[in-house]
C-alpha cells in the first residue's frame, strides 16, 4: 500500500472515530471518553491532514472553524418558504384548532405530536451526499441569510452524515430545520465577559444567539458555544416518513439534535397537560423555551391541510404566560449595598408576572438610567430573563402623565448622609464612609449568610434591632451578646435566644475560607476565599501577605491581590480581625478537614437531567470543594450523580461499580461538607 494510499485509510478511520465522538458528547450528551484522549484524536488528524494537504475535505472534523462569512451575509432563497406558527392562547383555542383538524381528517381521529418551542431562531441546513454545504437563516421566510461558516462551528451540527449519503435512495439533497440558540449557562458567561469588557449586553439569550449567528467572525462563534434542536427534514423536498413522530426518530438516528422532551399525544386532554407541565417545567431546562408546538402526526394528513401564506395549518403554538409584564414606576430609591454601591431600585406597582409578584426591579446604574430614559411615574415593560432578577426592559412613552419626575441621584449617602464618589472606571457611586450603617448592615448579613459563618436565624430584622440598639457595629461584635440581652427582644423567647448564641457559638469553628469570605473583602468571592485559606494557613499570614506573594497564588489577579492588601491596610479592619481571634474564631484552615471530608483531587461526573440545580451550579459546588467534573466515567471517578433520563454513564458506572448518587444525596453531601 502506498504512503498515500495509507494516509488516506487512516484519516477514514479517524474521522469516523471523531464523528462518532462528537455525536456523543454533543448531541448525546453522553461521551465515552475523556475530552483529553479525544483531543488527541483530533491531534492525530490534524497531524495526517498537515502532511497530506491534498486529503483535506470541508466536512473534515478538523474543518468547523476557518471557513470565511459570506461577503455581509448574501440572502438566499429557501427552497420551500419557512413559514411561521399560529399562536393559541388558552385552552379554547387550542379546542378550535382541535376542531378544524377533525374536520379535516373526516372521520378517523389522529394523533398530535407536543414539543417544546425553543426560544430561538430557526435555521435551515442543506446536506449534499451527506454533507453539509449550506446553513441559512429563516430571514422573511422566503429568503434568508447565508450563514454557512458560522453554523459549522456548531458541534451539535454534524458536518457529515454518512446515514444521508447511503440510506435514501436518491437522497441527494436533504434540508433539516431546526432551531439554534445559545443555553443559559453560556448566556450568562458570555454576558458577565461583556460585562468586564465594557461591552454592551445582550438582552436575552435569544438576541445573543441572533447576534453571535450573524457576526462575521466564524472564530468568535465557535467560542459562545451555540446549540440546535431540529425538528423538520425534507428529503429531494419530500418529508421521509409518513408520521412526524416518525420524522423525528429518523432524525435523531441519522445523527442530528433532537430535543428529548415531545410527545405522542391522543388526545387534546394529552396536550393540554403536556403544555400546562412543560409552562411549570421550563424552568428547569438549561435554555429558554417560550411554548410548546403541536402538529398533527400524520404526514398524509399535514399535507392535506395545507398552509396559508404565513401558517401551516396543522400545527398551532401554545405560548406560555409572558415574562414581561407593563407596570407603573412608582417611586425611585437609592439602596446602599455592602460596598457602599449606590443601586437605584424601581418601586413598582405590583404585578404578577410568569409565576410571582414583582414590586422591585433594579435599574443598576445613572448611566442605565439615562439609556432607558425613564422617569418616575412612567409605565414600563418588566421582565424576567435568564436571569432571576426581574428588569425594566423599557419605558412606554406615550403613557408618560404629566407630573413624571426625572430621578435625582443623591448627593450624599440617602443614610448616613457620608460623602459619596464615583470610582474613574466605574458607573457606580459609593458611600465611602466606612462606618455607614447600611454598609455595616450588609456586612453583617453577609457574615452570617449560608456560604459564609452561616450562623441562622441571624436575618434582616434581628440584624435590624442589634443596630438599632447598638450592641453590634461589626462581626466581631456578634460573639460578645449575652442572653439577657436577647431575650429582651421584639419575638425573641429564651429558647430562640439561646438556639442563635448555639448557632453564634458554632460559627466559631467554621473553616477559614468561609470566614475571609465572611469578611466581605472586595472581589474576593467564595471560590478565591477558598483559595487564599488553602495557600496562606491563617489569618494571620493572609492579613500581612504582601502584594507579590497575593499575586504569586495561582488564580488571584492584581484585582484580587489589591484588593486584599488594601483590606487589611485599614485599621479598622485589622481591629475586626483581631476581634475576632479574641472571641475564640478558628483562624486557621484545618488539614485534617479539607483531606477527608471535601473533594480535594476527586472527579464527579454529572448526568442526566437535576431538577434543581443547573450543571453549572452543581460544577461550582462541587469545584468549591476542591473536586473536578469529567465527562466520562472511569475507574478513576469518586462518584456519579444521576438525575432525570441518565442513560449511559450511569449504566457505566453500575458497570464498574462506581458509587451513584441522586441529586437529594448529593445536596446532602454538599451540605454536610
Ligand atoms: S415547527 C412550519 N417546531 O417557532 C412550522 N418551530 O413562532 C415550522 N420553533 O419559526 C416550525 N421550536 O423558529 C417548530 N419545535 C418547534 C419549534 C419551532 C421553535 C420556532 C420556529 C418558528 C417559530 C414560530
Amino acid at each position: 500500500m502506498s504512503v498515500k494510499a495509507r494516509a488516506e485509510e487512516q484519516i477514514a478511520g479517524l474521522r469516523e472515530r471523531i464523528r462518532y465522538h462528537e455525536h456523543r458528547y454533543y448531541v448525546l450528551d453522553d461521551p465515552e471518553i475523556a475530552d483529553r484522549e479525544f483531543d488527541e484524536l483530533v491531534e492525530q488528524l490534524k497531524h495526517l491532514e498537515a502532511t497530506h494537504p491534498e486529503l483535506v475535505t470541508p466536512d473534515s472534523p478538523t474543518q468547523r472553524v476557518g471557513g470565511k462569512p459570506a461577503e455581509g451575509q448574501v440572502a438566499v432563497e429557501h427552497t420551500l418558504p419557512m413559514l411561521s406558527l399560529d399562536n393559541a392562547y388558552g385552552e379554547s383555542e387550542l379546542l378550535d384548532y382541535d376542531r378544524r383538524v377533525q374536520e379535516s381528517s373526516g372521520d378517523s381521529r389522529t394523533g398530535f405530536v407536543c414539543e417544546l418551542k425553543i426560544d430561538g431562531l430557526s435555521l435551515a441546513l442543506t446536506f449534499e451526499n451527506g454533507s453539509l454545504v449550506r446553513g441559512v437563516t429563516r430571514g422573511d421566510g422566503l429568503r434568508g441569510e447565508d450563514v454557512t461558516a458560522n453554523v459549522r462551528t456548531i458541534r451539535s451540527v454534524p458536518l457529515h452524515v454518512p446515514a444521508l449519503s447511503r440510506v435514501e435512495q436518491g437522497g441527494e439533497k436533504v434540508e433539516v430545520r431546526g432551531e439554534v440558540f445559545l443555553p443559559l449557562d453560556s448566556f450568562r458567561k458570555l454576558n458577565r465577559e461583556r460585562e468586564q469588557n465594557g461591552e454592551p449586553l445582550f438582552a436575552n439569550p435569544r438576541n445573543a444567539a441572533a447576534g453571535t449567528l450573524r457576526t462575521l467572525d466564524p472564530g468568535v462563534v465557535a467560542g459562545r458555544n451555540l446549540d440546535i434542536f431540529v425538528y423538520q427534514a425534507l428529503v429531494d423536498g419530500q418529508v421521509p416518513r409518513r408520521n412526524h413522530s416518525e420524522v423525528l426518530d429518523w432524525l435523531k438516528e441519522a445523527g442530528f439534535k433532537v430535543n428529548p422532551h415531545w410527545k405522542r399525544c391522543a388526545s387534546m386532554q394529552e396536550v393540554t397537560d403536556f403544555c400546562r407541565l412543560w409552562e411549570d417545567r421550563r424552568e428547569s431546562l438549561g435554555y429558554e423555551i417560550d411554548g410548546v408546538v403541536v402538529k398533527v402526526d400524520s404526514i398524509p394528513l399535514q399535507q392535506d391541510m395545507g398552509e396559508t401564506s404565513k401558517f401551516p395549518r396543522w400545527a398551532v403554538a401554545w405560548k406560555f404566560r409572558a415574562r414581561q409584564a407593563t407596570t407603573v414606576v412608582n417611586d425611585i430609591q437609592v439602596q446602599v449595598g455592602r460596598t457602599g454601591a449606590l443601586t437605584p431600585v424601581a418601586v413598582l406597582e405590583p404585578v404578577r408576572l410568569a409565576g410571582s409578584t414583582i414590586s422591585r426591579a433594579t435599574l443598576h446604574n445613572l448611566d442605565e438610567i439615562a439609556r432607558l430614559g425613564i422617569k418616575i411615574g412612567d409605565t414600563v415593560w418588566v421582565e424576567k430573563g435568564g436571569d432571576v432578577i426581574p428588569k425594566v426592559v423599557r419605558v412606554v412613552e406615550n403613557l408618560r402623565p404629566p407630573g413624571a419626575r426625572d430621578f435625582v441621584m443623591p448627593q450624599r449617602c440617602p443614610i448616613c448622609e457620608g460623602e459619596v464618589v464615583r470610582a474613574e472606571d466605574e458607573a457606580v457611586l459609593r458611600c465611602i464612609n466606612l462606618t455607614c450603617p447600611a454598609k455595616i448592615r450588609e456586612a453583617l448579613l453577609h457574615f452570617c449568610s449560608r456560604r459564609a459563618l452561616r450562623i441562622e436565624g441571624l436575618g434582616e430584622a434581628l440584624v435590624d434591632q442589634l443596630l438599632k440598639k447598638e450592641w453590634v457595629r461589626d462581626p466581631s461584635d456578634l460573639y460578645a451578646l449575652k442572653l439577657e440581652d436577647l431575650v429582651g427582644l421584639e419575638r425573641m423567647g429564651p429558647k430562640s435566644a439561646a438556639n442563635l448564641l448555639a448557632q453564634i457559638e458554632a460559627s466559631k469553628q467554621r473553616g477559614l475560607g468561609q470566614l475571609v469570605f465572611g469578611l466581605g473583602i472586595r472581589h474576593v468571592g467564595e471560590r478565591t476565599a477558598m483559595v487564599l485559606a488553602r495557600h496562606f494557613g491563617t489569618l494571620e499570614i493572609l492579613s500581612r501577605a504582601s502584594l507579590e506573594s497575593l499575586e504569586s497564588v495561582f488564580e488571584v489577579g492584581p484585582v484580587v491581590a489589591a484588593s486584599v492588601r488594601q483590606f487589611f491596610a485599614q485599621s479598622g479592619n485589622r481591629e475586626i480581625v483581631e476581634k475576632l481571634r479574641l472571641a475564640g474564631l478558628n483562624l486557621e484552615e484545618r488539614q485534617e478537614e479539607s483531606s477527608t471530608s471535601d473533594l480535594q483531587g476527586q472527579q464527579v461526573v454529572l448526568t442526566g437531567r437535576l431538577a434543581t440545580l443547573t450543571r453549572e451550579e452543581a460544577g461550582r459546588m462541587i469545584a468549591l470543594r476542591g473536586g473536578r467534573v469529567t465527562s466520562s466515567v472511569s475507574k478513576k471517578t469518586a462518584f456519579v450523580v444521576a438525575g432525570e433520563d441518565a442513560g449511559g454513564k450511569l449504566a457505566k458506572a453500575r458497570q464498574l461499580d462506581i458509587p451513584v448518587m441522586d441529586e437529594t444525596e448529593f445536596l446532602e453531601l454538599m451540605r454536610e461538607q
